[in-house]
């Protein structure tokens, strides 16, 4: 049985002042990435930084953003508002394979709802939510910008396109 769906991740993050700490290794990534920008913009530099924070930490998590406004002195909201806006910044730990299924338009009328359908019963699990194994997570976002190959869906950093329930198959035997 997977866990129950949140509704909105206001309903799951608790919110403390812990700071997260990380490597000397990693704080120099991560002044690699700040130094690309002008001093005056380091704002800029806020999505490579969450990207090296959901590596790091496996997702976007409360000690994590605090670092992060830390870091670039900035407002912790400031950095929640980007970290909440985009799909590919995970508010929650995924599983190994985390299935990001379009369900926009395009993807919609070419079959979305029949590709989604397949893979939670397939993995006996509900948009949002990730197998018990912690091998799959599955989630619903908008538009990748492969309209043309509808339906479509992102696994990791993969894009697999022009889907079919037999192609679903074939991609979720190949996954480790
Ligand atoms: S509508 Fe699915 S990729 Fe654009």
């Amino acid at each position: 049985m997977a866990a129950a769906t949140p509704t909105s991740y206001t309903d799951q993050v608790v919110v403390t002042d812990e700071v997260a700490e990380f490597s000397s290794e990693v704080v120099s990534e991560m002044r690699s990435h700040l130094a690309k920008y002008p001093a005056d913009r380091s704002r800029s530099a806020l999505i490579p930084l969450l990207f090296v924070i959901q590596r790091e930490r496996g997702y976007i998590d409360n000690p994590g953003v605090n670092f992060l406004a830390k870091f670039l002195n900035l407002e912790v909201t400031d950095v929640w508002e980007t970290a909440t806006f985009y799909s590919m910044l995970n508010l929650r730990p995924v599983g190994r394979h985390h299935i990001q299924i379009c369900k926009t338009l395009s993807c919609k009328i070419m079959g979305e709802p029949e590709i989604t359908e397949h893979i939670c019963s397939k993995l006996g699990i509900h948009p949002g939510e990730t197998t018990e194994d912690g091998k799959f997570t599955v989630s619903l976002v908008e538009c990748l910008g492969s309209c043309g190959t509808a339906p479509m869906m992102q696994i990791g950093f993969d894009y697999h396109e022009d889907l079919t329930t037999d192609k679903v198959d074939k991609i979720l035997a190949d996954c480790e």
